[in-house]
């Protein structure tokens, strides 16, 4: 039995836990066995990296140690929460992954998409989201309704439109497993441009 994994991506304050809440609930209702999860984070050992790594405390933090920690989290959660639910025969919804470490480090902090991603790669055994949402807004818009910023989300508007921009180019280049959702409409018109793709790649 093996499950589905949908990842959803994109800038700060976008929609993307608004979206995830959305679609579980749509899912769960038709039967599925859904998974919420996010990253960084999903277990106790990658939750306390995302307490580390996201702290204003940290503020300058060494550019490789950040993607270093990104991909060490990840690691355990895939290991320990994605992959056995994907065993289960699960869907299971994540708030972020993979591409939002080639978007954040690899391009708006310049390490290199294909460096970036080869360390997840190595991280996770090579485990890629069967579909991933990315969730398209302009920064000026999106940044707006962040509250308590974190270390990242007070990076300056210029990181934000370079990460923006990433996303964009990564889901352009493989459309089969990449849905881009408009997310300047409503809640609702979102939801229902997501619930067709997710409903159509299940049956
Ligand atoms: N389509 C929409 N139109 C207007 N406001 C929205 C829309 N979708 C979500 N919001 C609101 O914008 C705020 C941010 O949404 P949400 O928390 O879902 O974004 P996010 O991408 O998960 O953000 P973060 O990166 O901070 O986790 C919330 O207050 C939410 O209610
Ligand atoms: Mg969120």
């Amino acid at each position: 039995m093996t499950g589905y994994f949908i990842a959803f991506e994109g800038g700060e304050g976008v929609g993307k836990s608004t979206q995830e809440a959305l679609l579980a609930d749509y899912l769960t209702q038709q039967g599925h066995v859904v998974l919420r999860t996010r990253e960084p984070g999903g277990t106790p050992a990658a939750e306390q990296i995302r307490d580390t790594v996201l702290s204003r405390a940290h503020e300058g933090m060494n550019p490789q140690s950040e993607a270093l920690l990104f991909a060490a989290a990840r690691g355990d959660h895939v290991a320990r929460v994605v992959r056995p639910a994907l065993a289960r025969g699960d869907v299971i919804i994540s708030d972020r992954y993979i591409d939002s470490s080639i978007s954040y480090q690899g391009y708006a902090r310049a390490l290199g998409a294909d460096r970036i991603k080869d360390l997840s790669m190595w991280a996770t055994g090579g485990l890629l989201p069967d579909l991933t949402i990315v969730m398209a807004l302009d920064p000026e818009v999106s940044m707006k309704r962040v509250v308590n910023p974190d270390r990242l989300e007070s990076e300056p508007m210029q990181y934000h439109r370079d990460v923006a921009d990433a996303f964009l180019e990564i889901a352009a280049q493989d459309p089969n497993r990449y849905l881009i959702v408009d997310a300047a409409g409503t809640k609702e018109e979102s939801a229902r441009v997501i619930r067709e793709r997710v409903m159509q790649e299940l049956n």
